[in-house]
């Protein structure tokens, strides 16, 4: 028997109607409803997936932190903590939220990563592992020339290209290829080279795309699913990275191995691992924690870099500040020697303030029990997320906080002090960046042989404060892609 038009409408509107109450339903006992933020954040997390999905994350979590204070609720599930306290509750030592499954959406090895791991022990044993090859005492002993050369290589390039093409050159393209250089000699045990071919090669191509993918698939796994089928090339690529990635990887480690042992930061690392210590190393380890430093330690030191001599060529006085401090360097100085500039040290203090290239989100999960935040209570299982561009940018602790001032750095001790306690753009506690000193060694000497050898140089006119505003997938880049600058 058919059912009338009448019937049928009635029994659709009660389906509707149940649908919307089982959705509602849980939301009016969610203790997250405490919290404060948008309405909607209590039934979805679409405008937040939408700030994901345009590169605007950060922007979106620091207006509703602006507009609603430290704790927000920005989906059902989550909520975002912009609070000193808070923050060391979460990432401080000892802490025992592990980092969300978010992470593995985000890189899609086979297996954990350093950077991925979420089980606390397994992840103390890798990091003990790798600590030794990153401490400052190695890189300067085993790796402070292989950086330097690269360095040197660098910026005779930059000139080089300034001289053929009246001046102008791209320096987010030159330092993504010096970092590269640098991170593939240091994970690989031999260089990609590119510095010297003047442009980026396949590994370099895809793993920008495997960021920028990733940080989209971790948030929006269907959007990924349904990528990989789409008949378009470039579509299909950017959620297939990272099997192209693995095929480097394998030639890469093969490579270094063929060599007859090789040299990469790994060497002593395997020599621990067959003694059989715990977080012990293979073959296949070798190969994804290869790619893997790699991707950590590449567009993040470049990003940074390239915001550092922006921002310092845009102000005349900052420039030539700096240019006299790093003419007092010997001819042939070391990582020590820019270590003493106090200058070059606030330079890039503030850099990392302002233009830190990881200043998003680091979601954690509230463990069993729950906590107690900020006033707040916060159940078991939910995501708390910190964010280091809100952090850094709070008036309270940095005056003027918009205001590229590296000689805030230079200022009172105690305030100076409250600063450095404040500042987070390598992450905190035991889960902070394994490469900080590699990075510093690298912002340290790049800075200070490009200020040496490129006295005079400004901004093009294409690099304006649009052309660099920020495009927020996990790290930051210029929306623009680029930063030209004209070399004297
Ligand atoms: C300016 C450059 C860099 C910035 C701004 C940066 C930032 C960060 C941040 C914010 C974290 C914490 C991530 C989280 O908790 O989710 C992190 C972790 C990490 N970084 Fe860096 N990083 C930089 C350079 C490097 C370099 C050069 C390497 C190594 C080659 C590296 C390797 C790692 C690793 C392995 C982790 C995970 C550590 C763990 O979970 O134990 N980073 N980094």
């Amino acid at each position: 028997m058919l059912l009338s038009y009448t019937t049928a409408f009635v029994f659709l509107g009660v389906i509707v109607a149940i649908s919307i109450v089982k959705t509602l339903l849980p939301t009016l006992h969610n203790p997250l409803n405490a919290l404060p933020g948008p309405w909607h954040t209590k039934l979805t997390n679409l405008r937040l997936k939408l700030a994901v999905l345009t590169g605007r994350r950060i922007h979106y979590i620091h207006s509703l932190h602006t507009k609603y204070g430290p704790y927000v609720r920005i989906s059902p599930t989550e909520i975002a903590v912009n609070d000193p306290a808070g923050n060391k509750h979460i990432h401080g030592v000892g802490s025992n939220f592990e980092k969300s499954a978010w992470y593995n959406d985000f890189t899609v090895m086979d297996r954990p990563t350093l950077f991925t791991m979420q089980e606390r022990r397994s992840h103390a044993a890798r990091r003990k592992l790798f600590a030794r090859g990153f401490s400052r005492s190695n890189l300067k002993t085993n790796w402070e020339g292989v950086i330097k050369e690269k360095v040197e290589l660098v910026v005779r390039k930059v000139q080089e290209e300034a001289g053929r093409q009246g001046g102008k050159v791209d320096l987010l393209k030159w330092f993504t290829l010096m970092a590269s250089d640098v991170s593939s000699h240091l994970m690989f045990g031999e260089s990609f080279h590119t510095l010297e071919q003047g442009e980026v090669n396949e590994f370099i191509r895809v793993m920008t795309l495997a960021l920028k993918g990733n940080g989209i698939g971790a948030e929006l796994p269907l959007v990924r699913a349904v990528g990989k089928w789409l008949p378009f090339k470039a579509v299909r690529e950017l959620w297939q990275t990272n099997e192209i990635l693995d095929e480097y990887a394998r030639v890469a480690v093969r490579n270094m191995k063929a060599a007859g042992g090789g040299k990469n930061i790994f060497a002593n690392m395997l020599a621990e691992s067959e003694k059989g210590e715990e977080g012990a190393l293979d073959d296949r380890d070798v190969e994804i924690e290869a790619t893997a430093l790699f991707i950590a330690g590449t567009d993040t030191t470049a990003v940074s870099l390239t915001y550092l001599i922006w921002a310092v060529l845009r102000k005349p006085d900052l420039r030539i500040q700096l240019e006299n401090e790093v003419s007092t360097l010997p001819e042939v100085y070391t990582d020590a020697d820019t270590e003493k500039l106090p200058f070059l040290s606030a330079v890039i203090e503030e850099t990392m303030r302002l233009y830190g290239a990881a200043p998003g989100m680091l979601p954690r999960i509230v463990p069993p029990g729950g906590v107690d935040m900020g006033g707040f209570y916060i159940p078991q299982g939910m995501t708390v997320t910190t964010h280091a561009y809100s952090a850094h940018r709070d008036p309270e602790v940095f005056p003027d906080p918009l205001e590229f001032n590296p000689r805030r750095w230079l200022g009172d001790e105690a305030a100076v002090a409250s600063m450095k306690a404040a500042l987070s753009g390598f992450g905190s506690g035991a889960r902070s960046c394994l490469g900080i000193h590699l990075a510093y060694t690298e912002l340290r000497l790049a800075a200070a042989e490009f200020f040496r050898r490129c006295q005079g140089s400004r901004l093009a006119e294409s690099a304006t404060p649009e052309s660099m505003e920020f495009e927020n997938f996990f790290l930051i880049a210029p929306r623009s892609d680029r930063c030209e600058i004209v070399v004297a």
